[in-house]
């Protein structure tokens, strides 16, 4: 054990609007004592997702909020540094959602031990976790894309974009991504193989986007909801599928003004929102089938690394506004 205190960082209060550094609190507590057939874990990495943005609002949601003076939750990577159980020894790396803290002390049953020896523990917060299961349900279970068809999908470099639109090349579709600005723009057509990418950045954006979709949309993944998704329903081609993942332009504003729904009319779309742990039994079928793709190297991803638990509240703003470059990581340890 290298320390003698747990840290945690609290929901200091609601924001309103947009979420500031200021709405939570770094605290101190004694490191836990794991009880009879509990271990004692130290988190070493913290994954951070648009999603803690509608944990800290008191919006109707899909799961429970976090109250002001609650520990934040969160996907955690840890090892067992302590063991009254059985099922885990010290030294086991574990998936966890162990919140934005240092050290839990935890049952054997909200954790899942998870194989390093050949892929960094870090993608089962990301390529391999939730994101991507989250990717793999939307594309492979909502839209359903058939070879030949267009995909597009949007905030295409994150987590989850960046693993919608490489399987959906490989399921031989044409692919076009969207994202914030050259950089991302270039790394997803260079690096991941998407046939086009529109920066949502641009000026130019609407007309860059016709430009690239001469044959309408089959498919939408839609992660960003608001302007982009308003204009991406305009060209959705007839009996076209969207699968409605995330709307993180949303979260920080009052709703947008959707005026262009009656595409979802005129095109006989199918539209379904789906939450990724509403079917936690296909997860381990599922993370099989990304690790697969992963080892043989057809699966890319690229992970966006902040240092220190201090630093997760401003991390968390900064993903809001599209500064991460991949998937956002917490290190929470120095070695
Ligand atoms: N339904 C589910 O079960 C489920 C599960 C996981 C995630 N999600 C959703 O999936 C989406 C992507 O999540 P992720 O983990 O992969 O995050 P991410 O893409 O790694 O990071 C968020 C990205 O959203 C984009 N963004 C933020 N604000 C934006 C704005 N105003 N306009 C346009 N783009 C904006 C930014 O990319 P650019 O710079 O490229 O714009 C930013 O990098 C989110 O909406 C999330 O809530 C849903």
């Amino acid at each position: 054990m290298t320390s003698t205190s747990n840290r945690q960082i609290i929901l200091a209060s609601r924001p309103s609007g947009w979420v500031s550094p200021d709405n939570f609190k770094l605290i101190e507590s004694p490191i836990p004592t794991p009880g009879p057939d509990q271990v004692l874990i130290k988190n070493l990495w913290l994954s951070l997702d648009p999603y803690m943005r509608s944990r800290i609002s008191d919006a109707k949601s899909y799961a429970q909020g976090v109250n002001p003076g609650q520990l934040m939750v969160g996907g955690t990577v840890g090892e067992v540094i302590l063991s009254n159980s059985s099922q885990f020894k010290v030294g086991d790396i574990v998936l966890a959602a162990n919140g934005w803290q240092l050290y839990t002390a935890t049952n054997p049953s909200a954790i899942t031990k998870i194989d390093t020896s050949k892929i960094s523990s870090t993608a089962y917060l990301g390529v391999l976790g939730m994101p991507g299961i989250t990717a793999w349900r939307g594309l492979m279970e909502i839209c359903e894309p058939k070879p030949g068809e267009t995909v597009v999908v949007d905030a295409a470099s994150g987590a989850v974009g960046s693993v919608v639109g490489q399987l959906a090349k490989a399921l031989g579709c044409r692919v076009v991504g969207i994202a914030g600005g050259s950089a991302k723009c270039a790394y997803v057509v260079n690096e991941l193989g998407f046939d086009a990418c529109v920066d949502h950045r641009s000026p130019t954006f609407v007309q860059d986007l016709n430009a690239e979709l001469p044959r309408g949309i089959d498919c939408l993944f839609e992660n960003v909801g608001g302007p982009i998704f308003e204009q991406l329903l305009t060209l959705m081609n007839p009996f076209s599928r969207i699968a409605l993942c995330g709307m993180v332009s949303e979260f920080n504003k009052p709703p947008h003004a959707h005026k262009t729904l009656r595409s979802i009319l005129v095109n006989r779309i199918k539209l379904q929102g789906f939450i990724v742990s509403d079917r936690m039994d296909h997860w381990a079928d599922i993370r099989t089938k990304l690790s697969e793709l992963v080892l043989s190297g057809k699966l890319k991803f690229r992970e966006s690394i902040v240092h220190g638990l201090e630093n997760a509240p401003a991390a968390l703003v900064g993903l809001l506004k599209g500064e991460n470059f991949g998937k956002q990581l917490v290190k929470l340890t120095d070695d």
